[in-house]
């Protein structure tokens, strides 16, 4: 099979490094890749945003299968127009990504399917929002609709604040298109977790178990990032709650958007608030969690591409997904300065002897090759991933990783995987 990997990031290397393994595959490309997908995929110069590209070169190359990493191209449509071209997506429709795409329409679902989630109200006019805040008190989050890196989450502890984040969304647009609606949300407690799985519309295949750490800074504490560190399995997910994600909000989902005649196939991400009374859903992804792809991939026995034609083909029911025991542990070096603003172009050294650890890869973010060195190029930098017989030594494993490589200004968590940790909490 021929395929092609739109994206550039940590969940792009893991995939294509997973694909790569398959029996079946025949030619890989990447889109737009970056240095360590470039020596596993062969890179294509396209925008990931670029849908009309990306179905021309999927046409031209005669591809059998196109797998978009990130959301951006499956809510600006790359599946439907794939499809229209008569070409295979692993992904869902543009109205399935909406799920991830708008927080009221992925509300409207959830109460639509009778999935548990926060009390909440949607607004396009600023006014009505403010007028409802007060109403109600805080503390409370507000939400930007669309797309916002991540950052269109704001948590308010006062009525004032509350009615800020709307100014700042709906009047200043900060987050640009994605504020012209805004989801006023009930504050829940808990604690964190996230459940990935595939469907193919009707099988939900649940994925192992994973947790990222979204704070910047050691012990959860400075501002959201896209993710600092993962690790599977996660055992806030026990064996009950498991059944009861997948009983009280995956099947149901997947009912709901089969009713609404939905096309889905791909990756259902849920994130979710556990508390006494069970698993919230805080929000959906349409893709892998990066970086706990490159955790889950890393302990994926099976076959990726076989799992990605079945889910394409509706034959899930047939596949039962093999999984190493063993627990994965991805640590993110990032440059100086993210989620912020940071620097590019710097020298990255040690990456051969990190490379060559067993049970370890080192998945490549943000970087570019140049004059045979290994430059920084994006926030995110490196993923580095080991397995071990237990957490402890998975953790150890990817630290020793971690250590041989060197950056001016390298920056990365030292508590990756704590709350895993025995005898931690
Ligand atoms: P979201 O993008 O909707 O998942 O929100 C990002 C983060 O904001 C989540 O991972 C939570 O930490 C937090 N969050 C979102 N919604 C709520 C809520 N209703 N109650 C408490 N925390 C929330
Ligand atoms: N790591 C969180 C995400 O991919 O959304």
């Amino acid at each position: 099979m021929r395929v092609l990997v739109v994206g550039g990031g940590g969940r792009e290397h893991a995939l294509v490094w997973k694909l790569r393994q398959s029996r079946s595959l025949e030619a890989l490309y990447c889109a737009p890749g970056n240095a360590g997908i470039d020596r596993l995929a062969e890179p294509v110069d396209l925008d990931p945003a670029d849908v009309d590209a990306i179905v021309r070169f999927a046409a031209e190359q005669r591809l059998d299968l196109v797998v978009p990493g990130p959301e951006l191209p499956l809510t600006l449509g790359v599946g439907d127009a794939l499809a229209a071209a008569g070409l295979r997506c692993f992904g869902p429709s543009r109205e399935g990504a909406r799920l991830e795409g708008s927080k009221a329409f992925t509300k409207e679902l959830l109460e639509e399917c009778g999935i548990p989630t926060a009390a909440y109200a949607a607004f396009t006019e600023a006014d009505a929002a403010s007028r409802y805040v007060r109403e109600i008190g805080a503390p409370l989050v507000v939400k930007a609709d669309g797309l916002a890196a991540g950052k269109g989450v704001l948590i308010c502890e006062s009525v004032a604040e509350a009615e800020a984040a709307i100014d700042q969304i709906m009047r200043d647009k900060v987050f640009g298109e994605a504020g012209e609606r805004v989801v006023v949300e009930e504050l829940l407690g808990g604690e964190e977790a996230s459940f990935m799985a595939i469907t193919d519309g009707e099988t939900v295949l649940p994925l192992a178990s994973s947790q990222d750490h979204k704070r910047a800074f050691d012990g959860d504490l400075g501002p959201n990032t896209g993710g600092m560190g993962a690790y599977s399995p996660a055992p806030v997910v026990t064996a009950a709650l498991h059944d009861q994600i997948m009983r009280d909000v995956m099947q149901p989902l997947v009912i709901g958007l089969r009713r609404r005649g939905i096309d889905y196939r791909g990756v259902l991400y849920a994130g979710l608030m556990i508390d006494a009374s069970g698993p919230k859903v805080l929000e959906f992804n349409v893709r892998f969690g990066d970086p706990e792809c490159q955790a889950i991939l890393c302990r994926l026995r099976s076959d990726l591409l076989e799992l990605m034609n079945a889910t394409v083909d509706r034959r899930l029911a047939e596949i039962a997904l093999q999984w190493d025991p063993r627990p994965a542990v991805c640590i993110v070096m990032a440059s100086q300065g993210y989620p912020g603003s940071y620097e590019k172009g710097r020298v990255i050294r040690g990456l051969p002897e990190a490379d060559s650890w067993p049970d370890g890869v080192v998945f490549h973010a943000g970087t570019r090759s140049s004059a045979g060195e290994v430059l920084t190029a994006g926030g995110r930098v490196l993923g580095v991933t080991a397995l071990g017989d237990d957490i402890a030594q998975a953790v150890g494993r990817a630290y020793g990783m971690v250590e041989k490589i060197q950056w001016e200004g390298a920056q990365y968590r030292r508590d990756i995987a704590h709350r895993a940790l025995p005898g931690k909490g």
